[in-house]
């Protein structure tokens, strides 16, 4: 089994899968897909073995190549130039049995879904539909589809549950106003707030990224009401009702019914 998932960045550039584009979505979503700590290695090659074969004029094209050979450059294990995070990955994965987690430690999350891996995946949207998507995102999701419930368990949400409901929102297609100025300055000061990189991050936004990096998929969302703190008090809800497309297509399904509250 070693053998055969160390092929894998070989056997996986020439295997596909079915389209669907998180156009617009902001990388804090899909870093929040968190992985189920039972995914391992023999079920997500089991479903990424069984993708469609990718078409000639995507594979074939000048885009899809780049966008493979940057992607390779930091992740690939044979690279010169990969990235800490994906050397982590890749050091464990290739001592990895078939029955282990594939996202033991993290590594996995902190290699492929890092903004600057991502932003390469979504240079090339062919390369991103049809290669990076099913296989990084669809794949490693493939257990929690069926756990997924749009109802908050007692205890409450976990990172799987709102990495699924989150990942299955954006990936539909946006409505009309969701490209007007009036939502990007909605957009603009959520995020300015709440995504993990901006420099008026909220503290509550702060502790809850703390506790994400360290958290599996099946640790709840809202420990020490570290989401709620971040994402549902009255000055982000505020915010939020500032535009009624915001509100209504991004904010209320994606942060406020997918987290159970
Ligand atoms: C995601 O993976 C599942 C399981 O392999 C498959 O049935 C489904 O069609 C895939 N969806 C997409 C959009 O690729
Ligand atoms: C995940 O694994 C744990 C421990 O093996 C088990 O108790 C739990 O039910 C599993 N969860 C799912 C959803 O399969
Ligand atoms: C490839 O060809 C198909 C069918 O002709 C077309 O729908 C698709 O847009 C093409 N893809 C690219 C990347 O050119
Ligand atoms: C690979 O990464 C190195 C270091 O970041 C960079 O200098 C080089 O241009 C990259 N090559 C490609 C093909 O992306
Ligand atoms: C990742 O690799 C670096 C460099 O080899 C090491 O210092 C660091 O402790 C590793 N991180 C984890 C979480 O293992
Ligand atoms: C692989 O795992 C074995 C057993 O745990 C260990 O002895 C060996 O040092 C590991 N090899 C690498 C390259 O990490
Ligand atoms: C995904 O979204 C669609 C459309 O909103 C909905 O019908 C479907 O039940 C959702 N699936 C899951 C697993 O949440
Ligand atoms: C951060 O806050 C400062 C002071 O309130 C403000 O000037 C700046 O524009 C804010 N930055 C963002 C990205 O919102």
């Amino acid at each position: 089994m070693n053998k055969l998932l160390s092929a894998l960045p070989l056997v996986a550039l020439l295997i596909a899968g079915s389209a669907f584009y998180l156009a617009n979505s902001n990388n804090q979503l899909e870093a929040a897909i968190a992985i189920s700590n039972n995914l391992s290695f023999f079920d997500w090659a089991t479903c990424y073995t069984h993708l469609p074969q990718i078409a000639d004029n995507c594979t074939n094209s000048d885009g899809y190549n780049t966008a493979a050979g940057r992607f390779a450059n930091l992740t690939n294990s044979l690279s010169p130039n990969i990235i800490v995070p994906c050397k982590n990955f890749t050091n464990f994965f290739l001592n990895a049995t078939a029955d282990q987690a594939v996202n033991f430690n993290n590594y996995f999350t902190n290699c492929f879904f890092n903004d600057e891996v991502i932003s390469i995946a979504k240079s090339n949207e062919c390369f991103y539909n049809n290669y990076f998507a099913p296989i990084y995102l669809n794949c490693t999701q493939t257990a929690l589809k069926s756990l997924f419930k749009n109802t908050k368990d007692d205890e409450g949400v976990t990172f799987s549950q709102l990495g699924a409901c989150q990942y299955n929102i954006t990936s539909q297609p946006q409505q009309p106003c969701q490209s007007t100025d009036a939502y990007w300055a909605a957009a603009g000061q959520f995020n300015a707030l709440t995504y993990p990189d901006s420099a008026n991050l909220t503290a509550a936004c702060s502790n809850y990224y703390d506790y994400r990096g360290h958290a599996f998929g099946d640790s709840l969302i809202n420990q020490y009401g570290y989401y709620h703190d971040c994402f549902l008090t009255q000055q982000i809800q505020d915010i939020a009702k500032s535009n009624d497309c915001f509100n209504t297509y991004y904010y209320q399904p994606i942060y406020v019914k997918c987290a159970g509250f």
